[in-house]
């Protein structure tokens, strides 16, 4: 059996209506990166950044989750070991699946942090510019969100789990923004099992011992099926 890690992108989210970064029309052909996803363009123009991110919100919390993060809860639930559940995304579909334990690398739309002091709390549907932080009262509350430029959350615990992986998944990320894109080489080294789920082939997908492609409804829960089956 062994320990599961499942890193997820965009792609599992698009068929509950969140558009992706990289695929045609996505969010990255309507924004550019770095107006509103870095520190600089949040000091530049913190009312754009807060507008690009509300919106997000507001349309996130819409949003239902899909027959792929149900399948992964099911797997955390009925797995005989560890499932680890490595998101970049920003929304909260994994736990509205059913999933309970979810890093989320890259932050999360639900929550504030403030510039000044690090505290963080819960995010309002719509953040205000200037809005101020409760404990220090500086008026910078920004998204805690990672931005280009700034560490992801949490690395140590997910270096961790990759170095102790049977099986490592990546599922609809176009393994394009690091250190994410680096994890199937981690858990290669580690010996485990790689298999990447993904509409096309990303760009590391020669790095992974397995490639199956597909919208993430079918392939998701049929992977699932397939490891329960076989414990
Ligand atoms: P991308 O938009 O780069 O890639 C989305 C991936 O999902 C592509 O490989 C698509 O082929 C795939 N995809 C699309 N629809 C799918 C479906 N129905 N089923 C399965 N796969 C599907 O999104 P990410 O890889 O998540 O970071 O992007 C990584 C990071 O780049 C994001 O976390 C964000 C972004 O800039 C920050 O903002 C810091």
């Amino acid at each position: 059996m062994g320990k599961i890690v499942i890193l997820t992108g965009a792609g599992i989210s698009a068929e509950s209506g969140l558009g992706t970064f990289r695929d045609a029309g996505g969010l990255w052909a309507q924004h550019r990166i770095e107006d509103v996803a870095t520190p600089e363009g949040f000091a530049r123009n913190p009312a754009l950044v807060h507008e690009f991110y509300n919106a997000r919100r507001v349309q996130a919390a819409k949003a239902l989750p899909n027959a792929a993060h149900k399948a992964l809860a099911r797997l955390q639930g009925d797995w005989p070991d560890e499932v680890v559940i490595v998101t970049q995304n920003v929304d909260n579909l994994h736990e509205t699946g059913g999933a309970e334990r979810v890093v989320h690398m890259h932050g999360t739309l639900g929550g504030a942090l403030c510039a000044a002091c690090d505290h963080r709390w819960a995010a309002p549907p719509e953040m205000a510019v200037d809005e101020p932080c409760p404990v220090c009262k500086a008026p910078t509350a920004r998204p805690d969100v990672v931005w280009f430029g700034e560490m992801p959350y949490d690395m140590d615990t997910i270096y961790d789990h990759l170095a102790s992986a049977s099986v490592f998944a990546a599922i609809g990320t176009s393994g394009q923004v690091y250190p994410a894109a680096a994890f199937v080489h981690e858990a290669r080294m580690s010996g485990a099992e790689t298999i990447e789920l993904n509409l096309k082939p990303s760009t590391g997908a020669s790095g992974f011992d397995k490639v199956v492609l597909g919208p993430a409804t079918e392939t998701v829960p049929h992977w699932v099926d397939g490891l329960l089956g076989a414990r």
